[in-house]
């Protein structure tokens, strides 16, 4: 099968959160199974630099008002796996991050920015002699791939086949109703019934309503987002769409998140031989201007600072935390709020609280390794890969009960395989109550270990998660023959 991946980013090239691991691991998986995937993203500067073996660009001409494109084929530069560059440096060569300005605001023309984007995979996707390659499926993943699918029915394409995949929900890439004929979208889409949406234009909706097929990365999510709680004013939508709809679990790339071969921690370890994680937990509390106590329990906290995560929960109950003898390792960016207040409470607490402000690749792989706990108490979470990244490495996570972390982590005193610990509710006290309990697992070592073990040893590697996808691929091939 040839597959054309599209997103706003991806790992190792530009990353902001958990899509571009995704997106960097998933199609590896594809190509284990013998298919042939290329993964479209933005030129973006830094992805520009990273990349490896750019070949001839193709000239794509101007576009949606930007000046001259082009498209060019490269490598990853960790793996073989071919990438394809949007070069459009009136569009993407800027300062800042892929989405926001280096002021933390929305790009102005973000619209318009990745309308191109999807506007040119929709054109690799109905071939037309671009590249020579045309897939049989497009897979598009967020609001910034949305219009792809809307594009392809414009054009009345048959093929190729168009999967979008629902990574949060809560970002909608929602703009004003005038800025339809900017992207070139046919009026005759923008309906209640296509991409209106309380009279603006969602492309975020537009991929739920055109798509021939849905998923979302955790089968609790898929459920999630057709009710009120979690639909962010679109369970209607999805919820019509639910029987084209499949939840599958992200899995973790083990090329890259693997005490046993990881070179950005102290020392490696195994689940059969944990000793190395000592030194890494020392290797933090160093670098974190912690206590060097290697008795204390260590919680360590990763993520982007901003209401879904739920640090400020974190940050209410941290009196609680630090009475039951936990040192705190937090490292996040986002919000200035959340920002401030994880400075304020290191400050407040030194040698036993360390916030880390900024985004620091290495220095997650550390706080995974080098902590013994790990929390994520999310109000909601799609899938979130760190807690499963920190069962890879012997550290048990205390997570909330929604979304994938639901369907990731299962709790020791709820199953006789549990591998961390699960809370319902939203308040500091079932934080505390939960981590309470990880507290006491802590002080029996042989129990700790047993967990541990079992934890070190689940498997979430991607494949599975392939072999699922590909089921969605052939059924979206097959209704449309
Ligand atoms: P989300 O995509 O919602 O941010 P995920 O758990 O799926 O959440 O993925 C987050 C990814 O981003 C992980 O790879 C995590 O290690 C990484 N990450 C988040 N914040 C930081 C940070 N401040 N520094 C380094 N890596 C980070
Ligand atoms: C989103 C979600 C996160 C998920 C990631 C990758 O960013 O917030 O839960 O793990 O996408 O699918």
């Amino acid at each position: 099968m040839r597959i054309l991946f599209v997103a706003g980013e991806v790992f190792p090239l530009v990353k902001t959160g958990g899509l571009a691991d995704v997106v960097g691991a998933l199609p590896k998986a594809f190509r284990s199974l013998g298919d042939e995937v290329r993964v479209l993203v933005p030129g973006y500067p830094e992805a520009m630099a990273r990349v490896a073996d750019p070949k001839p660009p193709l000239e794509l001409g101007e576009s949606l008002g930007y000046g001259p494109a082009r498209l060019i084929p490269a490598r990853m530069p960790d793996s073989t796996l071919d990438v394809l560059l949007l070069d459009c440096p009136e569009a993407f060569a800027r300062p800042g991050g892929p989405y926001l300005d280096p002021q933390g605001r929305d790009w102005g023309d973000n619209f318009r920015r990745f309308a191109l984007l999807s506007r040119v995979a929709a054109l690799i996707g109905v071939g037309g002699g671009l590249m020579g390659w045309q897939p049989d499926i497009v897979h598009a993943h967020d609001w910034q791939t949305g219009l792809i699918p809307a594009y392809l029915k414009q054009w009345r394409s048959r093929t190729p086949g168009c999967v979008f995949t629902i990574h949060n929900l809560h970002y909608q890439g929602v703009f004003g109703a005038d800025v339809l004929p900017e992207v070139a979208v046919d009026p005759a889409l923008a309906t209640i019934d296509g991409m209106e949406f309380y009279g603006n234009l969602s492309f975020l909706k537009a991929g739920l309503v055109f798509s021939d097929f849905l998923s979302t990365v955790s089968p609790t999510y898929a459920r999630e987002i057709q009710t009120p709680l979690y639909g962010c004013n679109l369970e209607g939508v999805v919820a019509a769409r639910g029987a084209r709809l499949r939840g599958i679990l992200n899995g973790i790339d083990h090329d890259i998140w693997n005490p046993e071969t990881d070179p950005l921690i102290a020392a490696p370890y195994s689940a059969a031989d944990v000793s190395g994680k000592a030194a890494c937990k020392a290797a933090l509390q160093a670098a974190s201007g912690l206590d060097p106590d290697p008795s204390v329990p260590l919680l360590g906290l990763l993520g982007r600072l901003v209401w879904q995560k739920g640090i400020d929960i974190v940050l209410e109950a941290l009196p609680g935390i630090l009475d039951m003898g936990f040192q705190v390792v937090i490292q996040g960016s986002g919000d200035a709020d959340l920002e401030r207040r994880c400075r304020e409470a290191a400050e407040a607490f030194p040698r036993r609280v360390a916030a880390h402000i900024g985004y620091d690749e290495a220095f997650a792989h550390a706080i995974e390794a080098g902590a013994d706990v790990f929390t994520v108490p999310s109000r909601f979470e799609p899938c979130g890969l760190t807690q499963m990244y920190a069962l890879r490495y012997g550290t048990l996570p205390v997570v909330r009960r929604t979304g994938g972390l639901a369907d990731s982590v299962a709790d020791v005193g709820e199953s006789p395989v549990g591998t961390g610990f699960v809370f319902d509710g939203e308040g500091e006290a079932d934080l505390l109550a939960a981590l309470s309990r990880a507290r006491g697992l802590y002080d029996r070592p042989a129990a700790w270990r047993e967990v541990q073990t079992r934890a070190m040893e689940k498997d979430f590697s991607w494949r599975a998660a392939a072999v699922r996808y590909r089921e969605i691929y052939e059924m979206v091939l097959k209704s449309k023959t």
